[in-house]
């Protein structure tokens, strides 16, 4: 076998060693597929790829997400999304800053949540940007049956505005504005996918639970966040340069320690388009 993968935690995160003439391989790819399903979070340390070969190895996994320039400060090049706060490449901070927050990836688009996101390291900071993941499929696994039973059939509201409320104090009226009324989609909390296992839909951008009194359904959507992110559930990425990350963003929510502006923090960005839609 040409590719071995080396538990991080025992839920989550594989260390993925492979030669790196075998990397950009269908088998590779493969492999690398299969136990994403299984360990949520990849990372191929030093790997140092050129943005062709991200791509060529983004293709083999599955089908590249083709990034329109819908998110505003959004600088993609051929389907290359640089996530920076650099205000000379990136003048729309607001989504950058959100990501500083526990999300997934594509949750109030219309279209099913992207599959995973492959995520180089170009320059680090070097204070803060560590990337964190917490599994929703491990937390979800981990609930007493008690609880699992209370969120079985319960549907999130996620929106764009609630995805920026924890930067709306600092935004201009003209920043709002673009984002008011922002789109808004439903998901069940319980994720039950084709493969048989079940996840869940959590993050800053879950506002609510149809249905239920506003302070009731946060305080359901904050406690589970809480339980996924706990020790057992989750996995801090330390960046060193070069480093390739992909995770399953079915059955994570990530987020990055906060990092600053000057700090150089430039990360390249592709996606898998999503396959399954959450209910
Ligand atoms: C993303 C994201 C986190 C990071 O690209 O979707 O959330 O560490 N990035 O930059
Ligand atoms: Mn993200």
């Amino acid at each position: 076998m040409s590719v071995e993968f080396e538990p991080v935690k025992k839920h989550i995160g594989s260390i993925v060693h492979v030669d790196r003439d075998k990397l950009l391989t269908k088998e590779t790819a493969q492999a690398c597929f299969d136990q994403l399903e299984a360990r949520t979070v990849l990372v191929i340390p030093e790997a140092h790829l050129t943005d062709k070969e991200q791509l060529t190895f983004t293709d083999l996994l599955g089908d590249r997400l083709n990034f329109t320039n819908n998110v505003p400060g959004a600088a993609t090049v051929n389907d290359v999304h640089q996530v920076t706060l650099d205000k000379k490449l990136n003048p729309a901070p607001e989504y950058v800053l959100g990501t500083f927050f526990y999300h997934m990836d594509g949750m109030t688009v219309a279209t099913p949540p992207p599959k995973a996101t492959l995520l180089s390291a170009r320059t680090i900071s070097k204070t803060g940007g560590q990337t964190e993941f917490a599994s929703t499929l491990a937390g979800y696994a981990g609930l007493p049956d008690a609880e699992k039973a209370e969120i079985d059939d319960l549907v999130g509201v996620h929106t764009v505005l609630r995805s920026v409320s924890m930067l709306l104090d600092d935004m201009t009226e003209e920043q709002r504005s673009k984002i008011l009324p922002g789109v808004v989609q439903r998901h069940p909390v319980v994720w039950k996918r084709k493969n048989g296992t079940r996840s869940m839909v959590l993050g800053s951008h879950a506002d609510r639970i149809e249905g239920m009194p506003l302070a009731h359904g946060r305080a359901i959507l904050t406690r589970l966040i809480e339980w996924c992110a706990q020790p057992a559930y989750s996995y801090s990425h330390t960046w060193k340069e070069g480093d390739l990350v992909i995770w399953d963003n079915c059955g994570a929510m990530h987020r990055v320690r906060p990092y600053s502006e000057d700090s150089g923090r430039m990360m390249h960005r592709t996606a898998i388009a999503g396959i399954e839609t959450t209910s």
